[in-house]
């Protein structure tokens, strides 16, 4: 049973699926995708090395899955309805059959430029159709893709790029955000000059602006396209091979290179596609997230084109030419299902009503949330004002880890509660355990949130790094996997996300590690030493606050200057994003004994929560708390 359609066909759904897991995903599997060659064994696993085989034997290929299957039925239907930044750009309509060819074309130059099967390709360009495409080429090859958000500096790209060791890198000129123009080129251009591992850089025209093109490295993208033959054949690759690799942000060191594979990823993104956002023949779907992140790749690229939907790309920003934006593009293009971020709907909630009023709603079903917590307030501004209180509000909770949507209300089966993500989505065991990794079984209590079964599109390793893969997410509990969030589920089953339980701290949405934060901070000659925690911000989730001690006194004119210099360092090595909302200087940092900087008294402090502190007679210096709390910004 592929769609879910009510209460009862969750409930069986979800009974079959923890029942017989390798007999439900094989059902799913078997009929509703093309395969080359079947496989042998549905699923082969081990916990503890950690290794997660599924549909092994099998041969395919996605964008065959994504695009050529579709060709007979939908061959004239939208496949990508790309909206331009600016509001006086014309919209783009790419056919399934557009996209087919503009694919095939793509992926010849791909082949003609020298990339073959297993190869790295960088792509950092932004919302533009050629992100999907490229992206979609590259499967269509055998080339792992690694997407790179365009909002990235050029120490955060080049540390991707060689992570990867990728051979080309495809961006553009420029890219447009709101009234910003980017000069991305330049930004790629500062990244290779430490990636000797590039040997082709292919440039798209977004921006029509100048830039420097560096003699047998760089190409314009176009003439190439241009000259390319229409037609090009699918690689075939095993279930396992892999797909694409995709950063996230690890509470130490360098970002991991989360790898997906092609079968399990691929069954897993389009089943859940269909049920959490119940996508109809004729539905105008539309994620916000920007493709750099997993929300793009999985529900922007391929959940809706595996399901023949139509995809809604906008390139720009909710606040552009003013906030009603996005209402504008749902009016304009009678969008059905609307999907973003909690983030954006705290900034709007902000903002006049009339930026929404003046548009008509009347199209949208559905509406979904994902990549943090969303308050209860924000929720119930979603649900009336953007939903009129008919559309089903679904908060979605996964992972760039899990691949695809882990718990979620199925919206024709789960009735929505705010502040909750629901039920598992059915193949999904979730368990929550207590520190010394039992089981807990009385609801209300929280828990560290584990994953006690393998699912298909739970990331098979992190790029070049195994060890760290099981240190982070198996090693903690044993036979399951940990997610790095706490949980609190209520007395139906239902979970409640409450945040991470790591150094990560979700600012807008993004996951921020500490440590990298303060080791860029660290850099700075005059910095001693830096601890960066979170704090409650209103549209953010959270904001950072960084505690930082200098090497020799600083006057308070030089402590101005300073703050400004230390967010130019996170600027340029991390992006802006990473930027401390607020900087205090400190004569010292809270430490324990044995050296380690006690975060939890930092985050009170951060808080305004520094009432009760707790105990702290037994920090090796218990002196600088009172400091720090009496002068906290
Ligand atoms: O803490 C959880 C939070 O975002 C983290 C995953 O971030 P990322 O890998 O960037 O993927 C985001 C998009 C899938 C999780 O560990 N998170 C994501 N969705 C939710 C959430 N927290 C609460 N509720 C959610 N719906």
């Amino acid at each position: 049973m592929y769609q879910i359609k009510n209460e009862s066909d969750y409930i069986k759904s979800y009974k079959a699926s923890v029942e017989d897991p390798k007999l439900f995903w094989e059902e799913i599997a078997e009929n509703n995708f093309t395969w080359q060659r079947k496989w042998e064994h549905v699923l082969n696993f081990d916990f503890s090395k950690p290794e997660f085989k599924w549909f092994e034997g099998a041969q395919l290929n996605i964008t065959e899955n994504c695009i050529d299957r579709h060709l007979n039925d939908r061959g004239d239907k939208t496949a990508i309805l790309f909206e331009p930044n600016n509001s006086e750009e014309k919209e783009e309509h790419i056919t399934y059959k557009e996209l087919h060819v503009r694919v095939c074309k793509f992926a010849n130059v791909l082949k003609d430029q020298g990339i073959k099967k297993g190869d790295r390709v960088c792509i950092y360009l932004p919302m533009i159709p050629d992100l999907a495409i490229a992206t979609l080429a590259c499967a269509r090859i055998g080339a792992i893709h690694s997407v790179v958000f365009a909002g990235f500096s050029s120490s955060s790209l080049a540390a991707r790029v060689n992570d990867a060791a990728c051979k080309m890198v495809i961006t553009s000129d420029g890219s447009f955000r709101g009234n910003k123009c980017i000069d991305l080129k330049s930004i790629v251009d500062e990244a290779l000059d430490s990636c000797p591992c590039v040997e082709r850089v292919l440039v798209a025209k977004r921006t029509h602006t100048d830039v420097a093109m560096k003699v047998s490295r760089d190409i314009w993208l176009q003439p190439l396209l241009d000259a390319a033959v229409a037609v090009c054949p699918i690689e075939i690759m095993d279930a396992e091979d892999p797909l694409f690799i995709l950063y996230t942000s690890g509470s130490t060191g360098k970002p991991k290179g989360m790898v997906h594979t092609s079968a399990g990823y691929m069954v897993n993104t389009a089943y859940t596609f269909k049920n959490v956002f119940q996508y109809e023949e004729d539905d105008v779907y539309w994620c916000t997230a920007d493709i750099g992140w997993i929300t793009g790749h999985s529900y922007i690229v391929y959940g809706p084109l595996l399901n023949g939907a139509t995809t809604l790309m906008f390139e720009g920003v909710p606040s552009y030419p003013d906030w009603g934006r996005f209402w504008e593009i749902v009016q304009k293009h009678r969008v059905n299902q609307f999907y973003t971020a909690p983030t954006a709907i705290r900034a709007m909630a902000k903002e006049d009503l009339s930026h929404v009023t003046k548009y008509d709603l009347s199209s949208l079903k559905l509406l979904g949330t994902v990549g943090e917590p969303i308050n209860e307030e924000a929720w119930r501004w979603y649900h009336k004002n953007i939903g009129d209180e008919k559309c089903p509000v679904v908060d979605t909770w996964w992972q760039t880890e899990t691949g695809s949507i882990m718990i979620a209300p199925i919206p024709t089966a789960v009735k929505p509660v705010p502040t909750f993500a629901t039920l598992p989505l059915p193949g999904i065991q979730p368990v929550l355990v207590n520190a010394d990794g039992e089981p807990i079984e009385a609801d209300k209590t929280e828990g560290n949130l584990c994953i006690r079964f393998p699912w298909p599109s739970i990331a098979r390793t992190i790029w070049g790094d195994h060890q760290r893969y099981k240190d982070t997410y198996f090693s903690k509990f044993e036979n399951c996997y940990f997610t790095g969030d706490g949980a609190i589920r209520n007395e139906k089953g239902y979970y409640r996300i409450t945040g991470r339980v790591d150094d990560i701290i979700l600012v807008s949405g993004h996951n921020l590690g500490t440590a990298p934060i303060e080791d860029c901070i660290n850099e700075h000659p005059l910095i001693a030493e830096s601890a960066i925690v979170g704090f409650p911000d209103d549209i953010k989730g959270n904001a950072l606050y960084g505690f930082l001690t200098v090497k020799s006194p600083v006057n308070s004119g030089e402590e101005k200057e300073l703050h400004h210099q230390v967010n130019q360092l996170i600027r340029d090595k991390i992006g802006p994003i990473a930027k401390l909302d607020k900087i205090q200087f400190c004569s010292g940092l809270p430490k324990t004994r044995s050296g380690k900087i006690m975060r939890r008294i930092l985050r009170k402090i951060a808080s305004k929560d520094a009432e009760n502190l707790g105990d702290t007679s037994t920090l090796l210096n218990p002196e600088v708390v009172e400091q720090i709390r009496d002068n906290a910004l």
